[in-house]
């Protein structure tokens, strides 16, 4: 059930508009819906938002929904020679790579039937390019299916790739209004095919009034698709030559303007680089850095439309794959196997295309309510009593601290599974005692198996050979890595078998040290060999015709598997990027049935549809002001991904880091949705206690703002699992419209009301910060700023971070605790921003914060609050007993015109309140009004 949605909050006005009649008139009634109607249309549910879209042509009428054959093009025979000079005649941005996969020379250039014109300047447009008309495949009648249209490509003539496949099958799937699907494939042989683990995404029967038009001109093949209310071209892959050979597929298309987002995993900005750059997806155990591949790939990308609506394109393939921009601005895929299985989602406004690409690969897990607190993590935590003593000295200096961590010191000889019986002898009874006082335990879970050990003294390794369950080498034999034990066999995730062997290890480890997540890392596979102690047979998938340019190392098994090794699926080839997401499914799935309770893990690998089982964080990031600033587009594009659980490791993890930095990283850090401290061994050490008084205070002021907070953000958590909504937000999501927001990647919304605007630079104590249009209030002391959409200057010393409340939002709270066991028994709060016109808006989702499918099976309390008329209101939607015993405390009300005569709270007199003539802030304290009822609190003007 997907309570906290459209259909309730409805409920909820319609039993609020009684609550309001009893004590209003008709006519504040009619103000109220009429206010409500204009917040719900307008916040609560993004994906009725009509923008208004400019139609730009009168032509628009023709494209209708049906699939319609384009004219063809013109004749294209004979180009085999050489092309003429007006074919090769083109703007420099518009020429697309004819020679990717290797270099050539004129001639070998011309062979090809390309255009050879050099350019000064290197890495921008390409030297051998197509012409305008380039043979490629030819396509077949249109014919209807099950499951929408399809037709057959032939090519007359084989590609100058090796293994070319001349003849492909299309098929195109109009699925839902907003979403297209299109496969191409090889109709006469199974190639390896992604499956995630949601299943096939179905299809909601609702293709009436599609978004989109799609288009075919038949010879050469290519298809455009339009944006269907105002015919903008949303793809256009004519402009160069599909080609399909068994280990090159490449598709070429103009992209609707030049914002485009996403294609990680990379160290870039929100907004991709088009002059002429390319993204590589091959998985790879990498500290964050340019122009390389890093630990996940996620083929999905995001353009913002200029006149703010957003569409998306997935292209379903985990083979290895280079993403090319360039200023037409178009996009090229290149992938080196599987298939072409393309999803077009059209929004139409950004949050949209999010939803409805999670609803392809899966929307994102609940957290436990715990795993929202701070985490703390360090290499170098050489001992229980060195780790009990970091727990201590985090409470004895008031510093929350829900989680503490080992990384892999605690591991007998670095084997997982195990615990040093010397240094770490007494783990069981250290998580005990965590657990006692309310804390939660973590560790680190690399999946290589060490393989050395001596025959019957390490279980996991060789019960896992007798269950058959590790990865194989090209001859049939455990493929055999190096990581941090030594040698190690590498378990494959896509056997059944191994899937309950790694449960089996979860079990019986569990069973002496109870954890409460696992942290799954070295996934990429990592390995410190190239491809095996063994080496690599020489063959085409080790050595493919093509490799993308910028794979670090220059070989695909560089830094993991050989290519050719062998999974139940697939070979490693097709499998690689896929590894890190198997692993968090199966360990996801563990814990569930070890632990009961929801499980926590956190993943340095990704792919597409890991958020339903996993967080991720950023990997091995330095302590430096740049990898600071660029954490920010870091998590955003993971919750474009559908992984909202997302955070850098905080004051980065290799390198010193300086107090201020750390400063500075703890307050962005408070905003991370997952906020965890982590060092490397050697460096100068950055517990928060470790700093000057002045440090610790602006870090300790940082970690209770965001514990304060904690309600507001798992009520955010909430509707991104069961509406696929984001938690850290891009501004450009929330204000489409507003041309000011689309690149911005310092500043971040929490959902659709809190603006996080950091100090990202050295020295820095004050800083420019957007607004967009609308009062925003400071979260600290409700100063409202009346923004026309501009830039302010903030103050920002050392122990402030910014955050703004946008006007007509309500913000629950509770008063911070060390724990959030204890800061869940704790008061809650009410931050109200009222409208311009009186009026604020928020709900709670609450539950016990650590059981399974608390949603789905209606376990769990969601009250809404609603502010207006001088008064704000709640309103217990559904009550399971979670909330009972809990009381509101108190409330913040910002933007009160003038200083209230007196103060009621369930009819009764309040003495405790105070009102800020500067500010225009009102605060109510000492209440105690159960949060399980309905509560009234007015003041009288
Ligand atoms: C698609 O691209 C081709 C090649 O650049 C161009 O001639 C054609 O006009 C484009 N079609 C549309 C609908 O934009
Ligand atoms: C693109 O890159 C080239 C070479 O690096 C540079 O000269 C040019 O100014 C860039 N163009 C834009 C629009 O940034
Ligand atoms: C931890 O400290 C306690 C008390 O000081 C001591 O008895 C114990 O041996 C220490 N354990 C380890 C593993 O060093
Ligand atoms: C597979 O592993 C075995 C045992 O380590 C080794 O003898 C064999 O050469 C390996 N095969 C390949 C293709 O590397």
């Amino acid at each position: 059930m997907d309570v906290p949605s459209a259909a309730v909050v409805l409920l909820a006005f319609a039993l609020l508009t009684c609550l309001f009649m009893s004590n209003l008139s008709e006519h504040q009634v009619r103000l109220v819906k009429s206010s409500y109607a204009k917040k719900y249309d307008s916040i609560v549910f993004p994906r009725y938002v009509s923008h208004p879209a400019k139609v730009q042509n009168s032509t628009v009428q023709r494209w209708g929904v049906n699939l319609r054959n384009l004219q063809p093009h013109k004749q294209v025979e004979d180009l085999t020679d050489a092309p003429r000079d007006d074919q090769c005649a083109m703007a420099l941005e518009n020429r697309f790579d004819c020679a990717r996969d290797r270099a050539l020379s004129k001639t070998e250039c011309e062979d090809r039937g390309c255009c050879y014109a050099p350019v000064p300047d290197t890495g921008g447009p390409p030297w051998c390019f197509y012409p305008r008309l380039y043979s490629g495949y030819k396509m077949g009648p249109l014919t209807p299916t099950l499951r929408g249209h399809a037709a057959t490509l032939v090519r007359a003539n084989p590609s100058y790739l090796p293994r070319d496949i001349t003849t492909l099958r299309l098929e195109v799937m109009e699925e839902t209004a907003g979403r297209l699907h299109l496969t191409l494939k090889d109709p006469s042989s199974q190639r390896y095919e992604v499956k995630l683990p949601v299943g096939k995404p179905r299809s909601n029967g609702n293709t009436q009034d599609p978004l989109y038009a799609i288009e075919f001109q038949p010879d050469p093949f290519g298809f455009i698709v339009r944006r269907q209310s105002n015919g903008r071209v949303i793809m256009n892959t004519t402009v160069a030559p599909l080609l399909f050979a068994d280990q090159y597929l490449q598709l070429s298309t103009t992209l609707a303007s030049s914002l485009v987002s996403g294609l990680g995993e990379h160290y870039t900005p929100l907004l991709l680089d088009t002059n002429w750059t390319s993204l590589t997806l091959w998985n790879r155990d990498m500290a964050p850095h340019g122009n390389a591949n890093l630990y996940g790939s996620h083929p999905f990308y995001i353009v913002q439309e200029e006149d703010g609506l957003a569409h998306g394109v997935f292209l379903l393939n985990s083979n290895a794959m280079e993403v090319t921009l360039q200023p037409t601005p178009a996009l090229t895929w290149v992938t080196v196997g599987g298939i072409l299985d393309l999803y077009v989602f059209m929004g139409p406004d950004p949050q949209s295309v999010v939803r409805q690409y999670l609803q392809v690969i899966g929307y994102p897990m609940m957290p436990p309510y715990w795993s929202l607190g701070f985490h703390l993590c360090r290499w170098g935590y050489t001992t229980t009593n060195a780790t009990r003593m970091v727990a201590q000295h985090m409470h004895n200096a008031n510093f929350p601290l829900d989680v503490q961590w080992n990384d892999l010191d605690y591991a007998d000889k670095r084997r997982v599974f195990t615990f040093d019986p010397q240094r770490f002898g007494d783990l069981p009874e250290m998580v005990e005692e965590f657990h006692q006082r309310g804390m939660k335990y973590i560790l680190i879970l690399d999946p290589g198996i060490s393989s050395t050990s001596p025959p019957g003294t390490y279980p996991p390794f060789d019960d896992g050979l007798k269950r058959d369950v590790f990865i194989k080498n090209a001859t049939g034999q455990t493929l055999i890595g190096r990581v941090w034990p030594g040698q190690t066999a590498f378990p494959d995730f896509t056997n059944l078998e191994t899937r309950r062997w790694w449960e089996d290890c979860i079990r019986a480890f569990h069973a002496k040290v109870p954890v409460d997540g696992l942290w799954i890392d070295m996934n990429e596979p990592a390995s410190f060999v190239q491809g095996s102690v063994e080496g690599c047979p020489d063959s085409d998938l080790e050595n493919p015709p093509y490799t993308p340019a910028e794979v670090v190392g220059g070989q695909l098994n560089s830094g993991t598997l050989c290519m050719s090794a062998q999974q139940r699926l697939s070979t490693h080839y097709n499998l690689h990027n896929v590894y890190g997401l198997t692993e968090a499914s199966a360990t996801h799935s563990a814990l569930v049935k070890v632990r009961g309770k929801r499980p926590f893990v956190l993943s340095r690998s990704s792919f597409s549809g890991i958020g339903r089982f996993s967080g991720v964080w950023t990997g091995d990031v330095r302590s430096n002001w740049e990898q600071l600033r660029y954490s920010i587009p870091a998590v955003l594009q993971f919750s474009l991904f559908g992984v909202p659980l997302v955070g850098a490791d905080i004051c980065g993890f290799e390198g010193d880091t300086t107090e201020e930095l750390c400063v500075r990283w703890m307050q962005l850090g408070a905003f991370y949705p997952f906020m965890r401290n982590h060092n490397d061994r050697l460096n100068a050490p950055q517990e928060p206690y470790v700093f000057g008084q002045q440090a610790q205070e602006a870090m300790r002021s940082a970690l209770n703002l965001r514990y304060s907070l904690l309600p507001f953000l798992y009520t955010l958590f909430c509707h991104a699992h069961t509406s696929a909504d984001t938690v850290a937000r891009p501004l450009f999501m929330e204000f489409p419209t507003d041309p000011n927001c689309q690149a911005i990647d310092r500043q971040f919304l929490w959902g659709n009301s809190l603006l996080i605007s950091p100090v990202l630079e050295q020295g820095a104590v004050e800083l420019s910060a957007y607004l967009p249009q609308g009062t925003w209030y400071s979260l600290h002391n409700g100063q409202p700023f009346y923004s026309k959409g501009q830039y302010l200057l903030l103050p920002a010393p050392l122990d402030t971070i910014n955050i703004h409340v946008r006007e007509g939002h309500i913000i629950p709270q509770q008063e911070p605790a060390l724990t959030t066991t204890a800061s869940r028994r704790n008061p809650f709060v009410l931050t109200v921003a009222l409208s311009s016109a009186g009026w604020a808006f928020g709900d709670l989702f609450w539950d016990d914060g650590d059981s399974l499918g608390t949603i789905e099976t209606g376990n769990y309390c969601y009250v809404i609050f609603i502010a207006g008329q001088s008064q704000v209101v709640s309103d217990p939607l559904k009550l399971n007993g979670a909330l009972d015993g809990l009381v509101l405390g108190g409330l913040r009300v910002f933007g009160v015109p003038s200083p209230p005569r007196s103060v009621l709270a369930n009819g009764e007199k309040v003495w405790d309140f105070t009102y800020y003539t500067d500010t225009k802030a009102l605060t109510v304290t000492s209440l105690a009004l159960p949060m399980s009822k309905v509560f009234t609190v007015q003041w009288t003007l």
